[in-house]
């Protein structure tokens, strides 16, 4: 056991001098990932038996690759979803945001609300929709075709097959079968402004897929087709979720005006109390 400690400990040392943001987790995980056992067993693993592998993967994450990607695996809510390069990797902050739909979709009066999710990724969002509303039935949006082959795979594999379906297609024009019949519709959205190109990190610059940062000078091109979306989908009373970037927040609101039928916009704050994410409802007829 004081093998392994002093293993990791040396492991996050080298992790906190290249500049990764929490590198005793990231040993611990790469630790766990190594050994075939989730973080707390870690004190079931032999001493001694520390390999090569482990190393390499240090060195991986010492280059700044993101720990998702040498695990092969992300952890949202209550799922675990494989990805690696050409999909986004889901973060915690928008664990918020779907434990909101979750709540809006359960206190809905609909037996099998119709749920949308733009722009899917790996399904993060729409798989845990469909898990947690079980009669659920999510349609889930995506363009690049690298990423859709991540969210199909996670489908396939979640156990709610028959209630996810992928569609490759562009979100500002997707689904008009369901076109004023959508329950609840939220997106994560590209919203990294292109002006702070400069300003983000080596795993997200160098791995996360282009299609899933930029957004424009500001960030809120998308938002603002986002917009026209909701207009067009939603049903009245209809619901929806967008998430957006740290600061934000305070221009997002005056996109969805009550003159276009929007109703109770509201923005919401993540784990760190900063606005994250905007909810909203379309007027009731
Ligand atoms: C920030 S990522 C979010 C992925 C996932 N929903 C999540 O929360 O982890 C945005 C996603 O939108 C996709 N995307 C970008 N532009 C799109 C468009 N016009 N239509 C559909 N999907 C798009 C990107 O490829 C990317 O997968």
């Amino acid at each position: 056991m004081n093998f392994l400690l002093d293993e990791v400990a040396r492991a996050t040392l080298r992790l906190a001098e290249a500049g990764v943001a929490s590198p005793r987790t990231d040993a611990e995980e790469l630790a766990a990932f190594v050994h075939g056992v989730r973080r707390g067993e870690l004190h079931n693993v032999p001493d001694g038996d520390f390999d090569a592998l482990y190393w390499e993967c240090v060195a991986r994450r010492a280059a700044r690759e993101p720990l998702q990607h040498i695990t092969g695996r992300a952890f949202f809510r209550y799922l675990e979803l494989q990805v690696g390069p050409g999909v986004f990797v889901p973060r915690p902050e928008t664990e918020i945001m779907v434990g909101w739909a979750i709540d809006t979709l359960r206190a809905m009066d609909v037996a099998d609300p119709l749920v949308v999710d733009l722009g899917t990724g790996s399904g993060a969002i729409a798989i845990s929709i469909a898990q947690e509303v079980p009669r659920s039935r999510v349609h889930a949006v995506e363009i690049d075709s690298a990423a859709l082959a991540w969210a199909r795979r996670n489908i396939d594999s979640s156990g709610h097959a028959d209630r996810v379906t992928a569609h490759q297609g562009d979100m500002r024009t997707a689904l008009p079968e369901f076109d004023g019949r959508v329950d609840l519709l939220i997106s994560n959205p590209p919203y990294v402004p292109t002006r702070e190109a400069g300003q983000i990190p080596p795993e997200v610059r160098n791995y996360d897929p282009a299609p899933a940062l930029w957004s424009g000078a500001d960030g809120l091109d998308m938002i603002r087709e986002l917009e026209r979306v909701g207009r067009r989908l939603l049903r009245p009373g209809g619901a929806m979720a967008i998430e957006h970037g740290d600061g934000q927040g305070i221009d997002i609101p005056r996109l969805f005006p009550e003159e276009l039928g929007w109703r109770d916009v509201r923005n919401c704050k993540d784990l760190a109390h900063r606005d994250r994410f905007v909810v909203m409802r379309r007027a009731d007829d």
